[in-house]
């Protein structure tokens, strides 16, 4: 998929992210994946001081959105603001020129010239990186149909490492629609980025692909072990568990078949590793029943959370503020 673009005024001094895109969550280096949780924990900490940040003032995010969104767009629009910067946006594609079949490319032209940055999100695998060649300032992927959603991944990453204090040499298990979900397909790489090893649970139709596995296997020497079996994630130190991705299955029967397929309830629970982790990038439906909510291993509400402060830092970076 993606590279990290370089725009005209970008440079490569620091993190190397000034002034580029950021498409895929394999074209960040481990280096620059570490200076943004770094950064992520500055943000925190001036979030939680309630300090008047102004290192984007006079910048504005655009946010192109073209399908459903609540946690992305909104902590994307709090992170800009708590910046300093503007917002100017859509996310009902039917308020757009689109619906008068203005095509992605011309789209993205105009809102380029009117911001300084875009962060989209499209129902077509591969539109960020479309998008990405035809404007002239950086272009974030905030979810290009089942491809991928890298800020969601580095915040899971942020996640595991505010609750975990460690990033590496741990099993992580990831569950369900493996195939849909465009979460997993950062996260795994996320993951598998800082050594631990992962095993995908999911029914046969729904399971990692072939080659992702292998691209993992071999670029990162990691075990990855691959079962249709909740059981097999109770030693897990992280559990990943996303929704069945009810608008990317072809066949309405074939959804209904797996919608309930797993479930994370207090009696997996009890018998799982008493130091795992729950996550989820949400929304979550039967997966996560709320009777596990108030338990201390379920971590997806304070997971969210931390999108606002890891974007902040990508946003500051990206930016150059
Ligand atoms: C996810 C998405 O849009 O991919 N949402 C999010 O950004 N947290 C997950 C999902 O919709 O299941």
């Amino acid at each position: 998929m993606g590279r990290i673009v370089g725009k005209p005024n970008s440079s490569s001094s620091g993190s190397g992210l000034r002034g580029k895109d950021l498409i895929s969550f394999k074209d960040l280096s481990k280096g620059q994946v570490i200076s943004i949780l770094n950064e992520s924990e500055s943000m925190l900490r001036a979030l939680t001081r309630r300090a008047k940040l102004e290192y984007l003032e006079n910048r504005i995010m655009a946010t192109a959105f073209f399908e459903p969104s609540t946690r992305t767009r909104l902590s994307f629009e709090s992170a800009m603001q708590r910046l300093g910067g503007g917002v100017i946006g859509f996310s009902d594609v039917n308020t757009t020129s689109s619906v008068k079949g203005e095509s992605l490319a011309d789209t993205i032209r105009v809102v380029a010239s009117y911001a300084d940055i875009i962060v989209l999100r499209h129902p077509k695998a591969g539109a960020a990186l479309e998008a990405a060649e035809y404007s002239d300032v950086p272009v974030i992927n905030a979810g290009d149909g089942s491809a991928e959603h890298p800020t969601q991944a580095l915040y899971d990453l942020f996640t595991i490492k505010m609750q975990k204090r460690r990033l590496s040499g741990m099993s992580v298990a990831i569950v369900g629609d493996l195939k849909n979900a465009r979460t997993v397909h950062s996260f795994a790489y996320a993951v598998a980025m800082f050594k631990n090893n992962i095993k995908f649970i999911a029914p046969e139709q729904l399971q990692a692909s072939g080659e992702m596995v292998e691209d993992l296997e071999d670029n990162y020497g990691i075990e990855i072990e691959k079962s249709d079996s909740l059981d097999e994630a109770k030693e897990a130190d992280v559990i990943y568990i996303p929704r069945m991705q009810k608008e990317r299955f072809l066949d309405p029967e074939e959804y209904k078949r797996f919608a309930n397929y797993y479930t994370i309830n207090k009696k997996f629970l009890s018998k799982a590793n008493d130091d795992i982790i729950v996550m989820s990038p949400l929304p979550r439906l039967g997966e996560l029943p709320v009777e596990i909510d108030n338990l201390k291993s379920s971590v997806y509400f304070k997971q969210v959370a931390y999108g606002v402060p890891v974007r902040m830092a990508v946003l500051k970076l990206i930016l150059g503020g």
